[in-house]
């Protein structure tokens, strides 16, 4: 099997390749290195090595909002006789905040790269695809867990960009229902790293979300964790997320392929989450026990757009995709904290 990993060398796709390549399966990356490093590829290239596995991996530095690079890839692998199976496509801008100071950006990179993606996909005959969409399409509401048939209202651009996508795909299997096969995979918060400590999350600037801010409040990078609000409606005050574990977010785009193989066509949307909410306190504490370290943290007040309680109803994945999350809060933290100890600075 062959797949076109967009958006891979990033910090979910580095993941998802790793295990592509790791169960035999050829990968094809594309990525522009807009957010991520290409001592990525290096990193993959010798956990590998270091496994002595055969593998085939091919990495095209390119942007999915030209059209061209995304036909030649597809028309060079039918040449070839190794033609795409399956997209996975990550691809894309994620910043909440930049999407409200750059929306046009983000209208241009999520909704017209996907729109290039599928109108190749459509021209070369490749109709299966796993898509990232996010939690954040649920839009402002502590109706705890989220099913997939929660209330869609994205408050944000980014959300929106979303959104737009996911109704891309609903149009498009509307009008040929026998020919496409697509998983729109709704993540909650992907966190931790592989426990190699080889590859692992590496925001560029100052991170937005609390885990990576954690670890480098952890290593000395940052001075303080900012807690946004102790007064919320939940047991400790603080606001409670799902996270899940890197990896096992990655297996459930691996299940989604073979949930994919198995059928003739479908449209699905699905959450990927733990299932499981985690105050920030309750954070600080399981990584403050697994690792030894002390956060320090301030309280700030709330941010808008910030809900008290956030997390998925994972039925669904368990059902269809037979998939469910493996590792634990300890896991997520010794494993984010083994990422950041090996490298203090990234992948710089
Ligand atoms: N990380 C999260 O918390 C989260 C949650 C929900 C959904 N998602 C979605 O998952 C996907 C991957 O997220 P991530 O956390 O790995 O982000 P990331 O920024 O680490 O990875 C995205 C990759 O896409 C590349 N890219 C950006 N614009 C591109 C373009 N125009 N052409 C080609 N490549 C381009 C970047 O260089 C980067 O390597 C994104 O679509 C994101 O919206 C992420």
């Amino acid at each position: 099997m062959r797949v076109l990993l967009t958006g891979g060398s990033g910090f979910i796709g580095s993941h998802i390749a790793l295990l592509l390549l790791e169960r035999g399966i050829d990968v094809v990356i594309l990525d522009s290195f807009t957010n991520s490093s290409p001592n990525v590829i290096n990193r993959i290239n010798t956990y590998l090595d270091n496994k002595y596995l055969k593998y085939k991996l091919e990495i095209i530095n390119g942007d999915i909002r030209d059209k061209k690079t995304l036909d030649k890839i597809f028309f060079d692998s039918i040449k070839a006789h190794k033609s795409i199976d399956i997209v996975i496509h990550l691809a894309g801008l994620k910043s909440v905040s930049e999407s409200v100071v750059n929306p046009l950006l983000y209208w241009d990179v999520n909704v017209l790269g996907t729109l290039n993606l599928l109108l190749s996909m459509k021209e070369y005959e490749c109709f299966s695809l796993v898509f990232s969409s996010s939690a954040t399409i649920y839009g402002l509401s502590d109706l705890v867990p989220m099913a997939e048939d929660h209330n869609i209202s994205p408050i944000n651009p980014y959300g929106k960009t979303k959104v737009a996508i996911e109704s891309m795909f609903y149009d498009l299997c509307n009008s040929n229902i026998n020919l496409w096969k697509i998983c729109s995979l709704r993540y909650f918060n992907p966190v931790g790293a592989h426990p190699s400590g080889l590859i692992g999350e590496d925001p560029i600037g100052i991170p937005n979300n609390l885990f990576p801010f954690l670890t480098q409040v952890a290593i000395g990078r940052q001075k303080t964790l900012k807690i946004f609000g102790d007064d919320w409606d939940t047991e400790d005050g603080s606001g409670i997320r799902d996270y899940i574990h890197i990896i096992d977010l990655a297996e459930g785009h691996l299940a989604s392929i073979d949930y994919l193989n198995s059928i003739d066509s479908c449209l699905e949307f699905i959450n990927l989450g733990s299932g499981k909410g985690y105050s920030v306190f309750q954070i600080i504490n399981q990584f403050e026990s697994s690792t030894g370290c002390q956060i320090p943290f301030s309280i700030e007040s709330r941010r808008d757009g910030d809900v008290a309680k956030c997390y998925a109803d994972i039925s669904k994945a368990k059902t269809l995709l037979g998939w469910s999350p493996k590792r634990s809060l300890e896991e997520i933290c010794l494993d984010g904290w083994n990422w950041q100890m090996k490298n203090p600075n990234g992948y710089s």
